[in-house]
């Protein structure tokens, strides 16, 4: 649809990053999936079909997409790695596909290793386009649900004091999530990570504008009893050196510095940032709330941008 800039409503809009959309759409997001955890089965995208492509691996987006879309009635038609499995192998543009997509379906949902795809095909598509993660650029329904995770706990997504850690070069989640927060008012972000994967210095002087920023490169640098803890991995598969991120989330780190309220978060796959023992700690959320909020958002964003 093309839809960039501001937009007063998600309806028959694209879903491409957290530029568009604001406090306002945001609470519509989160009403409904405080609706949809009371009565999860409803028939709101009876009658639709969605197409998702997916160009790059997931997991988790992937299904949690999948399943919010079915469980409210819609149907799905699904590719993976269409680079190798569709007429792509044949020499068939990127813009063809998705033209040829966007006569067949309601919307469509697209991952795809380039910054900046989402968009192509927004341009291209006659249907809606939500982003599922555009190379290192955003992960816009990432961002929701975690922000929805922090507010369903904390009750407010202003004045919060939190800490981010790792990727923030490559980490399209952690930009999605910044913008979030930028949203409102009084946030306070430590960031942590090696010198050669922090934040560039134009998102620091964008971020820095609405959100207190201080950059730690230790981990005795952390304060003591912030909101939550974001952990990343390294996006190995967009580097060419073998980088580590040289700060593990674990047991002996929490009794030094976090407090009851502490939540613990990663958008996952985590590939050593936390220790196993971590994950019976109530106050874990990757694995139990940010996945099921993630189906519970995606219901959310999905009904208010195809809602009759
Ligand atoms: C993230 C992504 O794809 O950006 N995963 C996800 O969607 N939950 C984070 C990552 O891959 O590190």
């Amino acid at each position: 649809m093309g839809s960039e800039g501001n937009i007063r409503t998600l309806k028959q809009n694209d879903l491409l990053s957290i530029d568009q959309i604001n406090p306002l759409i945001i609470s519509q997001i989160f009403n409904l999936a405080s609706q949809f955890k009371k009565t999860p089965n409803q028939n709101l995208l009876k009658g639709k079909l969605i197409a998702l492509l997916f160009f790059e691996p997931s997991s988790r987006t992937f299904s949690s997409f999948s399943a919010a879309i079915k469980r409210l009635g819609g149907q799905t038609i699904e590719y993976q790695n269409p680079a190798q499995t569709s007429s792509l192998v044949k020499g068939e543009t990127f813009e063809d596909m998705i033209k040829v997509f966007s006569s067949y379906v309601d919307a469509i949902v697209i991952r795809h290793p380039e910054k900046g795809s989402a968009k192509k095909a927004a341009e291209i598509s006659m249907v809606p386009v939500i982003n599922a993660g555009d190379g290192v650029g955003e992960h816009p329904t990432q961002a929701l649900l975690d922000a929805y995770t922090i507010f369903s706990h904390h009750k407010k997504l202003s004045s919060l004091k939190g800490l981010i850690v790792g990727d923030l070069v490559n980490g399209r989640t952690v930009h999605s999530l910044l913008k979030t927060l930028s949203l409102y008012k009084g946030n306070e972000i430590f960031l942590l990570s090696p010198k050669n994967l922090s934040l560039p210095k134009e998102d620091l002087a964008r971020f820095g504008k609405e959100i207190k920023i201080n950059l730690i490169s230790s981990e005795d640098e952390i304060p003591k009893g912030l909101d939550f803890w974001y952990w990343t991995r390294v996006q190995q598969e967009r580097l060419t050196k073998k980088l580590k991120i040289p700060y593990i989330l674990r047991n002996e780190l929490i009794e030094k510095y976090a407090s009851p309220k502490t939540l613990f978060m990663h958008p996952l796959p985590r590939v050593g940032e936390i220790l196993e023992e971590v994950d019976s700690d109530p106050r874990a959320m990757y694995l139990t709330d940010q996945i099921k909020n993630g189906l519970l958002v995606r219901m959310g964003i999905m009904s208010l941008i195809l809602k009759s």
